[in-house]
């Protein structure tokens, strides 16, 4: 009898140890942004790991942020990207360089991007009243606009990499969003 419980009190307490362990690693410090990340290498290998980890990083708050956080961490990130793009096209307009067609087709991205801006808001306060799932339709919204902006560039888009960069950063958003039982 003595031995037996015993048992159970050694079991119980290196169980509860090793629960401690697992949620400090994954839910306390910050390797919540690994498993993250790890989901986004799933669906985008090409992107792959390295490139959520830096994203997401590049944020100091993300290595204690639960998943609400770091979904409004990776929402701001869009909407940083987005808003420095708008610039840079802004910036392409006035290029001597650039035919009238691609300029009026920049003028489409220019519109595309801003509307992502304010789907990128709506998701965020999606996320703050615990609606998961709406903030992640926000964010497929989102993430049609580098796609939808490269589609109508007809002749050479000066904007691939940021398009594909943007793309990227909405994807992990996405993933983040995306209930765990899917
Ligand atoms: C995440 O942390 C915030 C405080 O910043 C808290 O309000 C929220 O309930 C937490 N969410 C989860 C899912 O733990
Ligand atoms: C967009 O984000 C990427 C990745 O964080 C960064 O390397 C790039 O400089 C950003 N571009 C703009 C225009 O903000």
């Amino acid at each position: 009898m003595m031995k037996h419980s015993l048992f159970i009190y050694l079991f119980s307490l290196s169980l509860a140890f090793s629960l401690l362990i697992f949620s400090q690693t994954v839910i306390g410090s910050g390797d919540l942004v690994a498993v993250i990340c790890m989901n986004f290498d799933a669906k985008d290998p090409v992107a792959g790991y390295d490139f959520c980890d830096a994203c997401l990083r590049a944020d100091p708050r993300s290595s204690m942020a639960n998943l609400t956080e770091l979904g409004i961490i990776s929402m701001e990130l869009i909407i940083t990207n987005a808003t420095n793009v708008d610039s840079s096209i802004k910036h392409l307009l006035n290029d001597p360089g650039l035919s009238q067609k691609t300029k009026e087709e920049l003028q489409n991205c220019l519109s595309l991007y801003s509307k992502s801006i304010t789907t990128v808001k709506q998701a965020i306060n999606y996320l703050k009243s615990d609606e998961l799932n709406s903030a992640n339709k926000m964010i497929s919204a989102s993430m049609e606009a580098p796609k939808a902006c490269e589609r109508g560039i007809s002749e050479g888009s000066p904007l691939t990499t940021e398009s594909q960069t943007l793309y990227r950063l909405n994807e992990i958003a996405f993933v983040i969003t995306t209930p765990v039982t899917n």
